[in-house]
């Protein structure tokens, strides 16, 4: 069964604290947090501050997803805001190797982001010291944009390359996945599926997050 990550950038921010009510009481697995800088990319979401909020609402795992230039200046703030795992972009990291380092010490898991033009390749030396890939699907600043389909033969690339190494990588889907084009995401070989629109823009979010959690 996949991990179920909605993300909160589409979650009614007025009334949060009924959005992780229900969470809560879902299958959800994982939160999903969006911490975007308006520099690495063309948006501005939340920080630290809101996520320590966000952390006392729930004992559900905080996946932190940094789209930040320089995310080895904020990665201890994260941790102190209740980060479980902490995720950087590739292509906001010279040092990614010592960026991961450093949130593995701080006691997180670490995880790589790719943008969809970022080849999986390009994880190669790096893969065997993470625990999760967010493989981007659709282009990082915003949510409900569409997915894009060769994303799901990079899936695959990764997915291969994870296996033959007998690895336990975490292969993580982030943009534009609905309940129509989850079950070809996870039968190319992804395990955590990030939903944001499909899950808060819908009728029935615990409903959605279980047809998701089904796949
Ligand atoms: C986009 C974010 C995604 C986003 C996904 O930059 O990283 O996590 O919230 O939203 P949906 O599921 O609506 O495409
Ligand atoms: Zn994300």
């Amino acid at each position: 069964m996949p991990i179920i990550a909605p993300s909160l950038l589409a979650a009614d921010f007025l009334n949060l604290k009924d959005e992780c009510t229900m969470l809560n009481e879902s299958e959800a697995d994982w939160y999903h947090l969006d911490v975007m800088d308006g520099r690495f990319v063309p948006n501005i979401s939340f920080g630290p501050m809101i996520i320590e909020f966000i952390r006392k609402a729930t004992t559900k795992v905080c996946d932190v997803h940094l789209m930040i230039e320089e995310p080895e200046k904020y990665a201890a703030q994260f941790k102190n805001a209740g980060a479980d795992i902490l995720s950087v972009h590739i292509e906001a990291c010279r040092h990614l190797h010592r960026n991961i380092e450093q949130i593995k010490s701080l006691g997180m898991r670490a995880g790589v982001a790719v943008t969809p033009h970022t080849p999986v390749s390009a994880l190669n030396d790096i893969l065997h010291d993470i625990d999760l890939v967010c493989l981007m699907s659709v282009n990082p600043g915003f949510g409900g944009q569409k997915f894009i389909p060769y994303t799901l033969d990079k899936i695959k690339q990764l997915r291969k390359m994870i296996d033959e190494r007998g690895l336990k990588v975490h292969i993580e889907i982030d943009g534009g996945v609905t309940v129509e084009n989850a079950a070809s995401i996870i039968a190319a070989g992804a395990d955590v599926l990030v939903a944001g629109n499909t899950v808060f823009k819908s009728a029935d979010p615990k409903k959605t997050i279980a047809q998701l959690k089904k796949l």
